[in-house]
């Protein structure tokens, strides 16, 4: 059905307790009933390396982290996955659907730690060339209700999970503003809907792409 046309890079973004294991789920019913051939992935991770790389990442430590040191260390990762696994696929006609990408530097790292947003761009464009995803599809919901639904999971907070409500209104609002300047790439869902709802929005966006 798609053969002739390329394949898509689509990544889902929003903070914490947004839904975006659950929808990624759905995205990827949603493509196989329609014939997509595609791969589901994940930043930071998504080969053995990056995985590895991922856990030093979230694993609390006493040791403070530089804000640099985590930013390296994602973008590292993600030359890694791009490299090893997300431009194969591309260019096999696979589509990617990966759980965060750059977006969420710009958010957590350029809004949550307050990072210099240029040298996110910078590493950006070393990192990735001209590449970027063809489409971003945000879930957003308030920060009380993805913190609420954090507070509610099982198992240990991880290092992210551990920031406070200011922390991720900075990061939800670098996702509005980006959403806000790219209006051809960022897809905003309310996240707070119900769940069919949210399900119904993300089969319209991939019913848009398959059909472009
Ligand atoms: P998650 O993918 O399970 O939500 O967890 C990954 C965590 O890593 C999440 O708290 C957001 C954080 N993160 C960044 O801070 N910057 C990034 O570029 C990416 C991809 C993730």
């Amino acid at each position: 059905m798609s053969e002739s046309k390329p394949a898509r890079f689509i990544t889902l973004e929003g903070i914490e307790g947004v839904g975006k294991s659950t929808n990624l789920e759905f995205a990827s019913a949603f493509l196989k009933q329609n014939g997509i051939p595609h791969v589901v992935t994940r930043e930071p991770g998504g080969t053995p390396m990056a995985e590895e790389i991922r856990e030093l990442l979230l694993r609390p430590r006493e040791e403070k982290v530089h804000d640099l040191t985590e930013l390296l260390l994602i973008f590292a990762a993600r030359a890694q996955h791009l490299h090893s696994f997300i431009v194969p696929h591309l260019r096999q006609g696979t589509w990617v659907l990966c759980d965060r990408f750059t977006d969420a530097t710009f958010a957590y790292q350029g809004g949550g730690r307050e990072l210099d947003m240029d040298t996110i761009s910078q590493l950006e464009n070393i990192v990735q060339g001209t590449l970027r995803p063809d489409r971003i599809i945000w879930l957003d919901a308030p920060v009380n209700l993805g913190m609420k639904r954090i507070a509610e999971r099982k198992g240990a907070p991880d290092r992210f999970e551990n920031e406070r409500h200011r922390f991720f209104e900075r990061v939800r609002n670098v996702y509005e503003a980006r959403a806000t300047a790219q209006p051809d790439h960022y897809r905003r869902i309310d996240a707070s809907a119900p769940l069919e709802q949210v399900k119904e929005a993300l089969e319209v966006e991939l019913a848009s792409l398959i059909n472009s």
